[in-house]
């Protein structure tokens, strides 16, 4: 039988070579608090495109200065960025990945000197920042943010791009109503919490007409907070809009426990999948050949994000395909160390 996982994926007008994909995930290393590209993301990208991983989405990336979760974010908010973008995307390219960037704002979640954001004045915890609430123009300009970053994006050559609605970031914060207690259009029934996502996907679809990803947390994991059936319905609205694909995670709106095993979000992907008609991918502790293979053949996603594991091993899609015996294509330089 043939291995799913090393098969080609046609999402939207691109072609990925195989289905792995490696999971955005914050490196933390613009050390001159500029957001700009450093030789570590042009390392540390490049190192997983030789790996072989067909899509690369980069790290969250902001797209306004107060957006940063740190002040080592990387960051898309000014022109100046589009120069160390365009070379990172066209050296991960070069060695046959396709690039992805994830469009992120922080919101209540920004560890960051000054002013930040949320849809109301409330906390993650007590030991964070108390956000201001945002006002009808700063919504206005934060997805206007959101459609600058994605114009960047597109100058700076990447082939997808994936809006951050999870984690508890700032889209994630008005979906839930844990986080948004606002009283205007904004605020209260589903469809008012959805509309600011709604505002940054219409906004980004009249610049971008490649593969669009939404990362979504599709469970609370707290009582009153949102479930797999509330993202159902969300996703199915992301999916008239154009939305291509679903990047399916968890948690992390509010500081409730998670139960983690093997596989635990992998469920919520297939819910989605399966509830909204629209293909996802899977996240969360899959860490072998055998588990992202199980996921691919029953249909319960589309695409297997690794985050974790690809930092221990950037060479992944290999010693997945050892454990699935079947042959994975070498770099050429490495032909004499791969099979
Ligand atoms: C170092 C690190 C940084 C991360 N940064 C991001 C990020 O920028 N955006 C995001 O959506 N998730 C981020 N994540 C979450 C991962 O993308 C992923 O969803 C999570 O680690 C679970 O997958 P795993 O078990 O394969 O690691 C990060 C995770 C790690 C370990």
């Amino acid at each position: 039988m043939t291995k799913k996982l090393f098969e080609p994926y046609k999402l939207k007008n691109i072609t990925l070579k195989n289905r792995i994909v490696m999971a955005p995930m914050c490196m933390y290393s613009s050390h001159n608090e500029d957001g700009k590209v450093e030789n570590w993301h042009k390392t540390h990208y490049t190192s997983r495109a030789v790996g072989g991983v067909g899509l690369i989405i980069q790290e969250a990336t902001s797209v306004t200065p107060q957006g940063r979760i740190s002040p080592q974010d990387l960051g898309i908010w000014s022109d100046d960025h589009i120069e160390g973008l365009t070379e990172l995307v066209s050296l991960i390219k070069e060695q046959g990945a396709m690039t992805g960037i994830q469009l992120a704002h922080a919101g209540r979640k920004a560890v960051l000197e000054g002013e930040i954001l949320a849809p109301s004045a409330i906390p993650f915890n007590d030991k964070m920042k108390t956000p201001k609430e945002m006002s009808l123009g700063d919504i206005k300009e934060t997805v206007q943010a959101f459609k600058d970053g994605a114009i960047r994006a597109k100058k700076a050559g990447f082939d997808v791009i994936e809006i951050h609605a999870a984690h508890g970031y700032l889209i994630n914060e008005f979906l839930s109503p844990l986080s948004n207690k606002r009283s205007d259009e904004y605020g209260g029934s589903a469809e008012n919490r959805y509309r600011f996502l709604k505002e940054i996907i219409g906004e980004t679809k009249t610049v971008w007409d490649g593969p669009l990803l939404v990362r979504v947390s599709a469970k609370d994991y707290q009582n009153d907070g949102l479930d797999l059936e509330d993202y159902i319905e969300i996703s199915k609205w992301m999916k008239a809009q154009g939305v291509d694909l679903i990047d399916v995670s968890s948690g992390a709106v509010v500081p409730a426990q998670i139960p983690v095993y093997p596989g635990y979000q992998v469920k919520l992907a297939e819910g989605i999948k399966h509830g909204a008609d629209i293909p996802t991918g899977a996240v969360g502790l899959i860490t072998t050949g055998i588990q992202a293979e199980e996921i691919l053949q029953n249909e319960r996603a589309d695409l297997i994000l690794l985050a974790r594991e690809l930092l221990r091993d950037p060479y992944w899609p290999r010693t997945a395909a050892i454990e699935l015996q079947t042959e994975l294509e070498s770099p050429e330089q490495y032909s004499r160390a791969w099979n």
